[in-house]
């Protein structure tokens, strides 16, 4: 063992950097919200705290992963909504988050419901504002920035079947893609169409849960150029992330199980050490990796404990944060 490897040891704590390559990742759960509880989406601060979306109840709560055993520490709870869902970082240590009206237990979508939030967390108590009300979407599901310093954010939504547009500064909404890539096959609820999006190096990459992963260029001012790609098709997508090869991680809730697309487009399932895997990443809906050198390889993963996929003979159960670590 190099001297790097036994200083992150001890600095990290031995169970982060266990396993290599050659053996499979064990999945630890760091929490589980009361039941029933639905989160949607996770987002991972500059100081490597984690910070999640509850789509049951309108609240943002923060997880601190390097505690073995974390409580959630309610951060904020948003105005007049039942539910909040996607989470982009628009600069250190602020967010921008989609809320709105959409009945977990109906399927029913209020109208004109749904808006564009800020959290900021920079100072001692978070403070929440409006950036815009979008009424004229109907389940506005994940939110990505353009860029880093973006005036624009990109958001998913998944009744409707578009990407939004909304300008942070005028708060002027617009849709940038309405096409088979962002439809549903089937009429919400039953069927899901955009879901996660997030822009990484000048493409803007988005899920549409009945179909698959898609790829396109996209411009500072938010609209996108040239085709709209298949990256893979598949179903039962919900949000996802990258890691530092560009290999695509994506939640799989509805199969109960973690994909990835590596960077060749070959699409595979994350394997497991864990027996009862499927049970824990039940309706998985959202997965991040840390942002530390302690847990930068660390998948980060939600979930909604069953909502939208039961394995057969298991009940429903409060959402799970769970942590993966995928070794080097
Ligand atoms: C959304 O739900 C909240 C909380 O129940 C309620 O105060 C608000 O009026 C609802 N808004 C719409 C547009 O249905
Ligand atoms: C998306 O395009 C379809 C087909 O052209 C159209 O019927 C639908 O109204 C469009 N959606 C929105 C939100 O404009
Ligand atoms: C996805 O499916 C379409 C239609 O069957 C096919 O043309 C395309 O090659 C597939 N793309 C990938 C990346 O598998």
């Amino acid at each position: 063992m190099s001297w790097i490897i036994f200083l992150l040891l001890q600095l990290c704590g031995a169970n982060r950097l266990r396993g290599g390559p050659s053996t499979r990742p064990s999945i630890r759960q760091l929490c589980q919200f009361s039941n029933p509880t639905w989160i949607e989406n996770i987002a991972v601060r500059s100081n490597g705290q984690l910070l999640v979306t509850l789509f049951s109840s309108p609240e943002l709560y923060q997880i601190d992963p390097f505690d073995p055993n974390p409580t959630p520490e309610l951060v904020a709870r948003f105005p007049n909504a039942l539910g909040i869902l996607g989470i982009t970082e628009l600069e250190e240590d602020v967010f921008a988050i989609t809320k709105g009206n959409f009945s977990s237990e109906t399927g029913n979508v209020a109208p004109a419901s749904f808006s564009v939030w800020k959290a900021d967390l920079r100072g001692g108590t978070p403070a929440l504002s409006r950036i815009a009300d979008v009424p004229a979407a109907t389940i506005l599901n994940g939110v990505s920035t353009v860029k880093q310093g973006s005036k624009f954010v990109i958001l998913a939504d998944s009744m409707a079947g578009v990407l939004w547009r909304v300008n942070l500064e005028t708060a002027e909404y617009d849709i940038i893609l309405n096409s088979t890539a962002t439809q549903p096959t089937t009429p919400f609820p039953v069927g899901w169409g955009a879901n996660g999006v997030h822009a990484r190096d000048g493409n803007l990459f988005f899920t549409n849960s009945d179909r698959g992963l898609y790829r396109a260029r996209i411009h500072d001012d938010g609209t996108l150029g040239g085709r709209v790609e298949v990256v893979a098709n598949l179903t039962g997508a919900d949000d996802f992330t990258f890691d530092a090869r560009g290999q695509v991680y994506l939640s799989r809730g509805r199969d109960d199980v973690i994909g990835k697309v590596t960077s060749g487009g070959e699409l595979v399932t994350l394997d497991t050490a864990n027996a009862d895997a499927p049970v824990l990443l039940e309706g998985n809906t959202a997965v991040a990796f840390g942002r530390t050198t302690c847990d930068r390889r660390t998948l980060y993963v939600a979930t909604n404990g069953g909502w939208s996929g039961l394995v057969p003979g298991t009940a429903q159960v409060g959402g799970r944060v769970l942590a993966i670590d995928l070794g080097e």
